[in-house]
């Protein structure tokens, strides 16, 4: 990756303000016993954010993680969904929100909600940071959606190539012209 540069998509500032807002658009369906359930790994930075914007938006939810895993150090998706580390808490009767970085083809979160819904929660509500239109593979939209984001693969704000880039502050996409502009250089 030497020649590569990340061109900024979605700023700081213009995630801090959508965490936000969703976080009100959540408040505002009135979930009721509230388990978040955030699908690792990409999703570890905005699920950070959306949890506090929750917090300060007057919710007290719990919070689980579940780790599954669709793509495998590349940038294509494998098709195939699988658990690598489950939830612990029993989902029964709960409003559960299931947070994700992006819905593409869809199978991630269609797994993940029919993994929760199949263990009698009463309600699935789905957040995720970037939709990417015209991907799915499956039918299922999303609750709550942060952004429309182009069809590229994006990285940065939890978001990776091969466990690269997750530190970012920023969503932004790998830029191979060397003279773009507006772009930040990785170290
Ligand atoms: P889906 O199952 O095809 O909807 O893919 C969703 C998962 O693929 C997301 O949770 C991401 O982890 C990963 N993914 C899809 N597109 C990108 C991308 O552009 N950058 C990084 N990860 C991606
Ligand atoms: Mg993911």
């Amino acid at each position: 990756m030497a020649d590569s540069r990340v061109r900024v998509l979605f700023d700081e500032k213009t995630l801090a303000k959508r965490c936000e807002e969703l976080a009100a658009e959540i408040v505002a369906s009135a979930p009721k016993d509230l388990l978040v359930v955030a699908v690792l790994k990409g999703s570890f930075m905005f699920a950070a954010d959306l949890i506090r914007a929750l917090h300060r938006a007057g919710l007290a939810p719990q919070v689980e993680f579940i780790h599954l895993s669709s793509y495998r150090d590349a940038t294509v998706s494998s098709g195939q969904v699988t658990i690598l580390r489950d939830v612990e808490s029993a989902i029964e009767g709960r409003d559960v929100l299931l947070i994700d970085d992006i819905l593409e083809s869809g199978r991630t979160l269609v797994f993940a909600k029919d993994l929760l819904a199949a263990r009698g929660a009463r309600q699935v509500y789905t957040a995720v940071l970037l939709e990417k239109p015209g991907k799915r593979a499956v039918h299922i939209e999303a609750d709550f959606v942060g952004f429309r984001c182009p069809d590229l693969f994006v990285v940065g704000y939890g978001m990776d190539i091969a466990h690269s880039y997750r530190q970012l502050p920023f969503v932004g996409v790998i830029d191979t012209k060397s003279d773009a502009p507006d772009l930040f250089e990785p170290s």
